[in-house]
């Protein structure tokens, strides 16, 4: 009969029911943090003279044992065991006799343990994201410095708008990274409670210790409430958040990413390691794995709506139902962690075709503005006029079949007499892109001082 049925049951549970009701294929990832977890509470109950302190050491060197057999993969998983944690009860009664490891379950119960274990594995995560975010900043930023003078369109509404440099559009992207960080960071201080101590619902009647226990595993506070404890599960929602907001700032890039290696744009060309062929078209290369990026934040948003899902209205406290979190956010983790990986690894090693990206700054009459910005600065005409004139320059240079940035001074002077000679120094691409000398704003000096703050801020 499996752990879990006390003697209330005469019959053993049906292999269906076992199937059914079992997460130890997916928690088994949670050995780690469990057996941790149960150190902690033995150590615990022996300080607390719960247990005596030969018991407890037996106890410890049991759990030492199973952790090394499963890291050795010689531990054998039984489904009828239903999950990670009286898989390893079971094991570590096996080796140390059921008398003493029997004691173990003292003072505790499954729920506060995987509100413990799930936690751990939430917090490790919220750090180990963050770190690869770290690494994928450092990457943007290297080519970000290389970068500052670099000319590109900028755009609205996919039209050619201005012109920026390629650093400021890579900062622009290097600030959404930064604050996806801070978000993960957020969640970890706000899930820093230990939940272990709760036991089922309602605390325990044993004279526990749960400051000490907290200390052991790392944990700045004791949760206040226990039935909130074991009902909650904001801090997977959290993670499952910050992953989606993560991934959706990764595939808007991966799609520029995609837009930009295209024929009609080749502003980037991904290395031979990070393209895929076709198996009928002999010539092509594709942006597979940016088009893989884009299209897993789909699975990921997924993942979140399953779990609020799934939480919606479930009474107080567990509820079998939320063994139906681990997987949606074991699956964004990993997902999150190899798509950090790859998009770093395809970034650093693709090539910047920094002359395409000038070439197509020459189309579209981005200097445009910059003309308005001249007739209102220099010939004290109201913008709106100066909007409307510079209007009939960009239809004028259409008719020319040249950018506006190109045109003579003698056509310019034809649209407005009010035009002076000093005109060209304002439509001039470079000079149009440093112009924008504001805080945040495209020019090589501003974009070098947001260059400057998250390096300080790296540090
Ligand atoms: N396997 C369960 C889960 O993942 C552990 C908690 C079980 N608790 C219970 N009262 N049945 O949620």
């Amino acid at each position: 009969m499996a752990k879990s049925r006390s003697g209330v049951f005469e019959k053993s549970a049906s292999e269906l029911l076992n199937i059914f009701n079992a997460s130890l294929p997916f928690d088994k990832k949670l050995y780690k943090e469990d057996i941790k977890g149960s150190i902690a509470h033995a150590t615990m109950l022996a300080n607390q003279n719960i247990l005596a302190e030969d018991e407890a050491k037996k106890i410890v060197a049991g759990l030492k044992q199973v952790l090394e057999e499963i890291e050795n993969g010689e531990f054998i998983f039984d489904i009828s065991d239903e999950d990670i944690h009286m898989a390893v009860e079971k094991r570590l009664s096996q080796i140390i006799g059921e008398e003493i490891g029997g004691k173990l379950h003292t003072a505790r119960s499954r729920n506060d343990q995987v509100a413990l274990d799930f936690r751990l594995y939430t917090q490790k995560n919220n750090i180990e994201i963050s770190l690869q975010i770290k690494e994928f900043i450092k990457t943007l930023l290297k080519i970000a410095k290389e970068n500052t003078k670099t000319l590109l369109p900028g755009m609205t509404h996919l039209q050619h708008a201005q012109p920026i440099n390629f650093a400021f559009h890579l900062l622009a992207y290097i600030s959404m990274f930064k604050r996806d960080i801070e978000r993960f960071e957020d969640s970890y201080k706000r899930a820093d409670v230990l939940p272990l101590g709760c036991a089922a619902l309602a605390g325990t009647p044993h004279s526990i210790d749960r400051d000490m226990v907290a200390k052991e595993l790392g944990f700045s506070k004791v949760s206040l409430n226990c039935l909130d404890t074991v009902s909650d599960r904001d801090f997977a929602l959290e993670i499952l958040f910050n992953i989606s907001t993560m991934m959706m700032h990764i595939s808007r890039f991966a799609e520029e990413l995609i837009i930009w290696s295209s024929s009609e744009f080749r502003f980037v060309t991904f290395s031979d390691e990070y393209s895929t062929g076709s198996s009928i078209m002999p010539q092509k290369k594709n942006p597979d794995v940016a088009e893989l990026l884009r299209g897993k934040s789909g699975r990921v948003y997924g993942n979140m709506i399953a779990l609020f899902t799934v939480l919606k209205a479930l009474p107080l406290a567990y509820n079998k139902d939320m063994q139906e979190d681990k997987e949606a956010v074991f699956d964004s983790v990993e997902t999150a962690l190899i798509c950090l990986k790859i998009l770093n690894k395809a970034v650093e090693t693709m090539t910047i075709n920094k002359e395409n990206m000038r070439k197509a700054c020459e189309v579209g009459h981005l200097s445009a503005t910059d003309l308005a910005d001249y007739l209102v600065k220099k010939c004290k005409i109201p913008f709106r006029e100066a909007h409307h004139i510079t209007g009939s320059a960009v239809a004028y240079a259409q008719k020319l079949g040249v950018d506006i940035s190109q045109m003579s001074l003698d056509e310019l002077k034809k649209i407005d007499s009010r035009i002076g000679d000093d005109v060209t120094d304002f439509l001039n691409l470079e000079a149009s892109m440093n112009a924008r000398n504001s805080k945040g704003g495209t020019s090589t000096s501003s974009t070098l001082a947001q260059i400057a703050t998250i390096e300080e801020w790296l540090k």
